[in-house]
């Protein structure tokens, strides 16, 4: 059941807007959005479907601590994004304020505020204080790689490493395949894979040109959706990289540090199984078990627009990197490409996506291979180089493929079509 045919049944339950946005994790906007349509009588999908009024704005008197007592009168969907640190957010984002300002702006304790500010940085959100007060971070996110490697894999005893390797699945998206990302998780269930790098784009993110694009609506909602629904498997974890573009949109618009805010959404859905790598590029430590030598794995979420040819963006993108700071292996996505090579001594594999061709692609002319991989490494213990490659490619083709609509030996079955 689609997200909007799942809100269409809460409403009829009897539910409210709040009540929806708690259970399925999309935006409260969206769900206003479905409403509004049912009570027009019209598909909530027709463009220009009139939107609810917004409700005035309250005036806001906080009294207690972040998450407890608060006054009556905050509506509903204030308290569901958050309370007191929303509230504080909401405030920052313009300008910087002290906490005695955003304390008797808020009415609330300085105490409190300083809690509520302390809770949005675990979560992810950039806030820091300047002579000026607490605001959040206008500098850019700088990549992972800049502070090194923060994880470390050790070989297996045969000085192998097998790890899945997927990225681009783009949750929230209209156009999203999750029955493609569990297979795939079954596939690496099947290996006895432990690791998985997910190379980003793992949310659709929101700009101008993918609203209509996009089942759930909002930053939040993305992550809850992707924790919830986001293959979970005994004894695998994933390991992802955050892109600066879709899930990146978020970090550069919002001020947050949107790798770690899922993760956070991961922990608040009770799932340890999900690991922030940092930012576009992450360098991860392959280390030998027997001898501690060792080479770089790098997963990158690029930049920039297809090639004519699918080696070339990753020929180009290794050979702009300097003598000495090659990885051995590159973990690649963005493109929604799959295909793997050797570039100038290091083993690359694209790995795909699990997002249909979109609009934006079929109008840029772009092919989109839904798939993912694995691979097994063998590292020379004497000098932790990664000496053999060996990649796994799996796709998946689209939803007519496994309607039968197309077939080799008989009658092309043509999908039902309204009359
Ligand atoms: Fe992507």
């Amino acid at each position: 059941m689609s997200v909007r045919d799942q809100i269409e049944s809460l409403i009829e339950a009897g539910k409210s807007n709040a009540e929806i946005v708690a259970e399925l994790g999309t935006g409260e906007r969206y769900v206003r959005r479905v409403r509004a349509g049912l009570q027009a009588g019209l598909p909530p999908s027709v463009e220009g479907a009139p939107v609810a009024p917004k409700a005035p704005k309250p005036r806001i008197s906080v009294t207690a601590t972040m998450g407890a007592t608060v006054r009556p009168g905050i509506p509903a969907h204030v308290l569901a994004m958050g309370g007191l640190a929303d509230l504080v957010l909401a405030a920052i984002k313009g300008k910087p304020a002290t906490l005695e300002a955003l304390a008797e702006k808020l009415n609330a304790s300085a105490d409190n505020i300083g809690a509520a500010l302390e809770g949005l940085r675990g979560k992810g959100v950039r806030v820091h204080e300047t002579a000026a007060g607490w605001g959040l971070d206008p500098r850019p996110m700088q990549p992972a790689w800049l502070n090194g490697a923060a994880q470390t894999f050790v070989s297996n005893d045969d000085n192998t490493f097998s790890f899945g390797a997927c990225g681009d699945q783009h949750y929230g998206s209209k156009y999203c395949r999750p029955e493609v990302v569990e297979a795939l998780y079954d596939v690496y269930q099947e290996q006895g894979i432990k690791t998985v790098f997910n190379t980003g784009n793992w949310i659709d993110g929101e700009a101008r040109f993918n609203t209509y694009d996009l089942d759930v609506h909002g930053m939040d909602a993305q992550c809850r959706y992707l924790a919830r629904h986001f293959p979970r498997r005994e004894g695998i974890t994933t390991y992802a990289v955050a892109g600066d573009d879709h899930e990146g949109w978020y970090s550069q618009r919002e001020g947050v540090d949107i790798g770690r805010y899922a993760e956070r959404a991961f922990q608040d859905e009770g799932r340890s199984d999900w690991v922030n790598l940092g930012y576009m590029e992450a360098p991860v430590r392959l280390v030998n078990a027997h001898t501690g030598k060792e080479s770089i794995l790098s997963v990158v979420h690029p930049g920039g627009g297809s090639s004519y040819a699918l080696s070339y963006t990753m020929q180009k993108l290794i050979e702009s990197l300097d003598g000495g700071e090659k990885p051995a292996v590159l973990l690649a996505g963005h493109y929604h490409k799959l295909w793997s090579g050797n570039v100038r001594n290091v083993w690359v594999m694209q790995t795909g996506t699990a997002q249909d061709q979109t609009p934006f692609m079929r109008k840029k002319k772009l092919e989109a291979h839904v798939g993912g991989g694995w691979l097994r490494l063998v590292q020379d213990p004497a000098t932790g180089a990664i000496v053999r490659c060996q990649v796994e490619l799996l796709r998946y083709f689209n939803r007519g493929y496994y309607q039968n609509r197309w077939s080799h030996s008989g009658p092309v079955n043509l999908l039902n079509r309204a009359p």
